[in-house]
């Protein structure tokens, strides 16, 4: 989320907050869809004001909090109608089985049900309740009557409630529910498309605890991955060994060396529409695996080194309707080599970075590239966030 920082801004965001055990984690969401950028107004049922003061709401929104419909002076300030007008997203979070109830029933008999009734934009409601409350059959309907409605549905989280039981009910993670916030706004430009990113480094095992590798953070691959479900795709993530978390939304795969990464890719690539193969693959990988810890002994050690399956050349030459766009990190002749890699592995086209730039390649948060086209056009971008990256270069093959 940090690298999302004012990713909201000029967005307008309504939180509905319903009377639960969990409004306390709503006073930060508040503030996360602040962080991010967004406008936030508050909305509270009666019993929400029961958990946590409307005072608190307004303190981090910056806004004044509607709890009253028919409250004179809030009315004339800004009405239900033009409120619910107001807002590009509705959040309802937490979501209380009574209020899920009445959503899901047209019911408008407070100021918060009401404005979901009028709301044109997209609703996100984020169950939080007991394991029985949310198992119970009557929830689970009103829920399914929601989702039929087009309401999206986040969450439950599963784990220990607050009322000691275990299971499903838990506000989802507010960092997931920023996530489907952000899609919600995001056009779904990548609709109805299957995506395949591999990203991050190989490991090329020469016994159980030595390996070959580089020093790709897997930051590049992860980021495309992210901002394509961001925009509909469905997305498969190949990853070699990271520290990172799998971006939400995004099936990841986690191999370890080029052959696992070759398997995992060509498994996917026939029913894959678009391809960005952002993994730092080792070229080489020892000849010989011994399957016990190699000992320390007098005399040097020579390893012999062979050829990896080159995973971007057998897709470009498989090639039939996908869209194959290629990463080239180097460190001399950025343009001839990446034009060389661009031409024989028959890409569409190539993000070429010289990973011996300070704020660019490996590890960094930044990046600085050119892309190569297949007309032989070359553009060159300025130093930005890998997040932003992403934007950039998903703008560029959406218009392949
Ligand atoms: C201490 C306490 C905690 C509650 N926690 C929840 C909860 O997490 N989820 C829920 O659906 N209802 C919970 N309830 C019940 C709701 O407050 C109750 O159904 C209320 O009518 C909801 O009103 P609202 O939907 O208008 O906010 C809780 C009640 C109490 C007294």
């Amino acid at each position: 989320m940090g690298s999302d920082k004012g990713i909201l801004t000029g967005k307008k965001i309504l939180l509905g907050v319903t009377g639960g055990i969990a409004v306390y984690k709503a006073v930060e969401l508040v503030r996360l869809f602040k962080g991010l950028g967004a406008a936030v107004r508050v909305v509270m049922t009666e019993n929400a004001c029961q958990f946590v003061t409307p005072l608190t709401f307004q303190a981090i929104s910056g806004e004044k909090v509607l709890t009253d419909l028919f409250d004179p002076a809030s009315e004339l300030a800004i009405g239900h109608i033009e409120l619910a007008r107001w807002a590009d997203v509705l959040v309802v979070a937490p979501a209380t089985a009574n209020t899920i109830a009445k959503i899901a029933h047209g019911i408008a008999d407070d100021y918060l049900t009401t404005v979901v009734v009028a709301a044109t934009c997209k609703v996100l409601v984020c169950p939080a309740m007991n394991t029985k409350m949310y198992q119970n059959p009557v929830t689970q309907n009103n829920l399914e009557l929601l989702k039929g409605y087009g309401y999206c549905v986040i969450g439950p989280g599963k784990g220990e409630l607050a009322c000691g039981d275990k299971g499903p009910g838990r506000l989802e993670d507010l960092e997931i529910i920023a996530e489907h916030v952000i899609s919600a706004l995001t056009q779904k430009s990548l609709e109805g498309k299957r995506v395949l990113v591999t990203a991050g480094p190989t490991w090329e095992a020469f016994d159980p605890v030595r390996f070959f590798t580089n020093p790709s953070s897997g930051k590049m691959g992860y980021a495309m991955a992210k901002i394509a479900w961001r925009r509909g795709a469905d997305v498969t993530l190949v990853s070699g060994p990271t520290w990172l978390d799998a971006p939400h939304g995004v099936k990841c795969k986690k191999v370890k060396s080029a052959e696992e990464m070759c398997d995992a890719v060509v498994a996917e690539y026939g029913d894959t529409d678009i391809v960005v193969m952002a993994a730092a693959v080792s070229d080489y990988r020892p000849k010989h695996f011994t399957p016990s810890k190699i000992k320390k002994g007098e005399d040097d050690v020579v390893l012999e080194m062979i050829r990896n399956p080159d995973i971007l050349k057998k897709l470009g030459s498989a090639k039939v309707h996908q869209i194959l766009v290629g990463f080239a990190a180097e460190t001399d002749e950025l343009i001839e080599n990446a034009r060389e890699k661009l031409v024989s592995k028959n890409l569409d086209m190539i993000v070429a970075n010289d990973v011996s730039a300070p704020q660019a390649g490996f590890r960094c948060d930044t990046n600085i590239v050119k892309i190569l086209y297949k007309s032989g056009e070359i553009e060159e971008l300025p130093c930005m966030s890998k997040e932003d990256l992403a934007s950039e270069i998903w703008d560029r093959i959406e218009n392949l």
